[in-house]
């Protein structure tokens, strides 16, 4: 085999926000957006990295000469092929011809995307044998390293191992998952895009990583073998961190505890089909977001308030890392076209902005084409 077409989606996740580097459970699902990679061998040692989308290529004349580029979306190439180098001999060099529809900064993983066509990509090209985990792993590590985004495992998890019609709830302590199938029952799962992403979203998410580390050392004085919120209760915070004195540590120690039990309990409203309880859920996730975990901003807030209270929007929240990016919305399929003329119509008067929406399908995770 000299050449591989291979496609890897975008997500999104229904709960369990912030929830993953805090070694909780997250709900996602791989969408209908992917990045289509083209890897084809070379005679000679030279990589070429292509962007279709942006008409530009990256020509790195060695293997040994992999560094980081001042081309940003050679970064996400490069990062995962430093992984495989430090694990396998490549044979020859290669070309890489990249092109994606996820879109950008909306917080669908588009980056999780190219990463993951291009481990997945490389793997099966070369025959390495590397299995999804481990290559989850390594698209994961990209981001670290190349991209400066200490992300938590969801967003490569998801793009591996997305399940068509069904969600996954994983749980990142162990990385166990069960796949459900996710029955919507007239109800629709619809994205308003804000079409803004704030420039300080990467630097406050390794503030927040920071800021749950913190407070998992308060906890340690007391409880030295808690090793992440996950094995953390309201009990133990209240034991342990003072709200009067470290304010900021709490509140964002306070939503992780509770998203993670939220999630537990609103996987388990899913799998009972009560979309209703569920939906209930998500609202109260965006408000710990908004407020306590304060990832959220005046447009996904905004976006949040102009559906509450519809009763055709039976649960909806910010999604993703936040500052910008998207809303996810569980609307009544029949309705669906007055929720979203609606939303419309308040973004723009409160914004300026138009606003852009997706209807979500679900679909498989990394393939070939
Ligand atoms: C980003 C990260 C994920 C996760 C979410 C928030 O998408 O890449 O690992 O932490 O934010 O839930």
């Amino acid at each position: 085999m000299q050449s591989i077409t291979v496609k890897a989606p975008g997500r999104i996740n229904l709960i369990g926000e912030h929830t993953d580097y805090n070694n909780g459970f997250v709900l996602p699902a791989a969408i209908q957006f992917g990045a289509t990679a083209t890897i084809t061998k070379r005679a000679d040692d030279e990589i070429h990295l292509t962007a279709v989308d942006l008409e530009d290529t990256l020509i790195i004349d060695s293997l040994a000469n992999l560094r980081v580029s001042e081309k940003q979306w050679a970064n996400y190439l490069i990062g995962v092929i430093v992984q495989f180098v430090k694990k396998r001999k490549f044979p020859t060099g290669f070309d890489i011809s990249l092109t994606s529809d996820v879109p950008i900064g909306a917080g669908l993983s588009s980056s999780a995307a190219i990463e993951c066509s291009i481990a997945f990509g490389l793997n099966e090209l070369f025959e390495f044998g590397i299995d999804k985990m481990e290559l989850t792993f390594m698209a994961q590590k990209a981001e670290h390293d190349f991209a400066g985004v200490q992300c938590g495992i969801m967003d490569q998890f998801t793009s591996m191992f997305g399940k068509k019609d069904h969600v996954i709830l994983l749980d990142c302590q162990n990385m166990e998952y069960q796949y459900f199938p996710l029955n919507m029952k007239g109800y629709q799962i619809i994205l308003f895009d804000t079409g803004v992403k704030h420039a300080l979203a990467s630097s406050e998410y390794n503030t927040r990583r920071k800021e749950c580390e913190e407070g998992i050392q308060f906890i340690q004085e007391k409880y030295p073998k808690i090793i992440s919120l996950r094995e953390a209760t309201m009990q133990i915070l209240n034991e342990c961190i003072s709200p009067a004195n470290h304010a900021v540590v709490y509140n964002r120690c306070k939503y992780v505890v509770e998203e993670i039990e939220r999630t537990q309990a609103a996987a388990q409203d899913l799998k009972l089909n009560n979309i209703k309880a569920f939906g209930e859920k998500m609202f109260s996730t965006h408000e710990g977001l908004s407020k306590l975990y304060e990832v959220s901003c005046p447009e996904l807030d905004i976006l949040i308030d102009a559906v509450k209270g519809n009763e055709n929007v039976i649960g909806a929240r910010m999604m993703g890392g936040g500052f910008g990016g998207c809303t996810i919305n569980i609307v009544n399929q029949n309705h669906s076209q007055d929720v979203i003329e609606q939303a419309e119509k308040i973004y723009q008067l409160a914004t300026g902005k138009s606003l852009t929406h997706y209807i979500v399908s679900i679909e498989d995770g990394a393939d070939f084409v």
